[in-house]
């Protein structure tokens, strides 16, 4: 157990902590920890991610006890928002590239050595950046989503948070996938490692995935997320809606569909040019 975990708990279950000097601290330090990657939202042990509740329940501290303040450098942009979470700023040391443009990362996010972040892309509090990863332009990493490392972030991939709506476990997604373009990636879903997303794929706890391969139909239950397995090329798809009114109109509803498991022929499609890195 992490030394801030009981603090964070007691502070969280109290009614009244806005005016709490202690509980401002334990939060700063909590939300340094995020930022070096200490803690984490969710982790993975012995081949099972755990998420930890905790962490959640220390950023809904963090809005609890911030106040509003005016932010940014004044000139041009101006900002209004909570004081516990400004931007991150960083320096040639932290070896990330952050390309001019107009992105964000906030306090409390962990970006690894490595990663590229092309603008504008916003990167919230809790979650977890791994290295070699690209996150490419209009993307979003939500709160306390876990990117693994050489991860592809196509433009305008949307990673969403766990914050809101209210939801127990963190979007993840694993080493070496490919998010496409425009995809998003909601409501817990695990994304296995080397798994492909086309363009365009939505997944959320109601979007069953269909796998054309395997012969098998994948859901979220009540205890785990709906799940992509590892090499999985995921594209959008749809099926038809066989009762009621909607056969008689011939609607199709949208279905993430596994057409095939990665092959050369995949890794010779999304291979990325090294010397952009
Ligand atoms: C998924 C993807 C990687 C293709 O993978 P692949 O292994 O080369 O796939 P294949 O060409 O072998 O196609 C396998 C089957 O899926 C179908 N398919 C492939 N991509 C598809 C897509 N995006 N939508 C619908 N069907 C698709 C193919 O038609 C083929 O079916 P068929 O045999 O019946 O014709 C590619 O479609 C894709 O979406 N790439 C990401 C592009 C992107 O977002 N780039 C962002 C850079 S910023």
């Amino acid at each position: 157990m992490h030394l801030l975990q009981p603090d964070i708990e007691r502070l969280a279950s109290l009614s009244e902590v806005e005016s709490n000097p202690e509980a401002r601290e334990v939060f700063l330090k909590f939300r340094d920890e995020l930022t070096q990657g200490r803690i984490r939202a969710a982790e993975k042990k012995d081949g099972q991610w755990t998420v930890n509740p905790w962490v959640k329940q220390g950023i809904l501290l963090g809005f609890r006890l911030g106040e509003l303040q005016e932010m940014g450098s004044g000139a041009c942009l101006s900002f209004v928002d909570k004081d516990t979470f400004p931007a991150r700023h960083f320096s040639v040391a932290d070896r990330i590239r952050i390309v001019p443009g107009g992105s964000s990362i906030r306090e409390g996010a962990y970006v690894a050595p490595s990663v590229i972040c092309m603008p504008p892309i916003f990167i919230n509090v809790g979650a977890y950046v791994d290295e070699g990863t690209m996150v490419d332009s209009h993307a979003l990493v939500g709160s306390c989503a876990q990117v693994g490392k050489r991860v592809h972030l196509s433009a305008a991939a949307q990673i969403g948070g766990v914050l809101e709506p209210i939801n127990a476990a963190p979007v993840i997604v694993e080493d070496d996938v490919l998010v496409g373009g425009n995809c998003g990636v909601y409501e817990g879903t695990l994304v296995k490692a080397r798994a492909v997303l086309g363009a365009g794929t939505i997944l959320t706890r109601s979007t069953p995935l269909y796998d054309l391969v395997r012969g098998e139909i994948y859901r979220a239950t009540d205890k785990r997320p709906l799940e992509v397995p590892e090499n999985a090329v995921v594209v959008p798809g749809s099926r038809a809606v066989k009762k009621g009114q909607a056969a008689d109109w011939n609607l199709s509803l949208y279905t993430p569909v596994i057409v095939k498991y990665r092959d050369e022929k995949t890794d010779r499609g999304i291979e990325l040019e090294d010397w952009l890195r």
